[in-house]
């Protein structure tokens, strides 16, 4: 049986906590005093812009590494005194493919099935489930190396769950995929949390953070700079846009004209969305919302709709690590040897 510390305040036991975790690499603190709790059967985001220390992270929770300080356990094992017992309970799915191009899917799943002790009938039932699961049967016995990239990604998640681990990590699962297969993927995902496994996952994509993750952490140069559910994060940035439809569309131009004039103060200016008819126009307050509203009616202009919106998961990442998010269509380069 695993051994869960229970949350006092959630109900919800706390699968994966990390407290003061610092790992140098020389002069480089990769991760700098990092305090996280993952929650059963939920996904904790952990976002931070390239070198933020997310693998560096994963690899400790992983065992792969020893932290030079601080303590992670997982499922009530902690990574540095109990790593044998902590690698039994969870799935890693990394950065970069990690199945042998060689073989098949199906003798990839086999093998990793035997290094874990399973039986042959087991290895081999559990390697045809996941390929059925994550729908490889019918590619089950070609080389992995005629695979499309999203079949490798799905047959890594597949490596990863022959152990039928409690807690995964998935390192930044998707980079690099097409939009319909990272769907793909984040459906796996989605199952797989809904089967009660916790997920710990990097990306830098702020959508797959908002598909999947209940809640997040930013890290930064090893740091964690801030956390919390996404709504709760998005107000902490504070500011919400009220997106305005005047009742006659040809009002919107006079619409825009009125709040601009409103001149509220520290705000960028009004935006008209043409396509949507729609005026955008950002507030800091109640008062301010009162403003628009006020000004608007007293220009004649009547208001069809009015709604307000909370920023963006990516102006969020902007407001908070000073940087861009990356966009999915960025796709980086899988690390290769260069000849010289
Ligand atoms: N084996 C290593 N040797 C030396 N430095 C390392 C090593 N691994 C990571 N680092 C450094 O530690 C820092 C954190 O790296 P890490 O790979 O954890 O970042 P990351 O958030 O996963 O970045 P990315 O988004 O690019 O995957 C970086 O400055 C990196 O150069
Ligand atoms: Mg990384």
């Amino acid at each position: 049986m695993t051994r869960i510390d229970k949350n006092p305040e959630g109900g919800r036991a706390v699968a994966v906590s990390v407290r003061g975790l610092v790992k140098h690499y020389g002069e480089t603190k990769a991760l700098d005093g990092v305090d996280l709790d993952v929650h059963e059967g939920t996904v904790m985001g952990v976002l931070g812009p390239n070198g933020a220390g997310k693998t560096t992270l994963v690899r400790c929770l992983s065992t792969l590494i020893v932290p030079d300080s601080g303590t992670a356990v997982v499922a009530g094992y902690d990574a540095v005194h109990q790593p044998r017992q902590l690698r039994r309970v969870i799935g890693l799915t990394g950065q970069y493919a990690s199945v042998d191009e060689k073989i098949s899917g199906r003798e990839n799943l086999y093998m990793i099935g035997r290094l874990l002790d399973l039986s042959r009938k087991e290895a081999r039932a559990r390697a045809d489930a996941l390929l059925e699961r994550f729908s490889l049967t019918e590619a089950a016995t070609r080389p992995a190396k005629t695979y499309s990239g999203g079949m490798r990604r799905r047959l890594d998640l597949a490596a990863s769950m022959i152990g039928r681990p409690h807690v995964l990590y998935l390192d930044e699962p998707t980079t690099g995929l097409d939009p319909r297969t990272r769907n793909e993927v984040w459906d796996e995902v989605k199952s797989m949390v809904r089967d009660g496994v916790t997920v710990l996952l990097t990306t830098q994509y702020m959508e797959e953070a908002e598909q999947l993750a209940s809640e997040l952490t930013v890290i930064d140069r090893g740091k964690v700079i801030a956390n919390g559910g996404i709504d709760e994060l998005k107000a902490k940035v504070g500011g919400r846009t009220l997106r305005i439809r005047p009742a006659d569309p040809l009002e919107l131009r006079p619409l825009a004209a009125a709040l601009d004039d409103l001149g509220l103060t520290g705000l960028a200016t009004t935006t008209v969305d043409a396509d949507s008819g729609t005026v955008l126009v950002p507030i800091l307050s109640d008062e301010q919302l009162t403003a628009v509203v006020g000004a608007v009616t007293a220009r004649g202009i009547t208001i069809g709709s009015i709604v307000t919106e909370l920023p963006s998961l990516d102006e969020v990442f902007l407001s908070i690590t000073g940087q861009k998010a990356s966009a999915p269509q960025d796709v980086r380069p899988e690390l290769e040897e260069v000849a010289v």
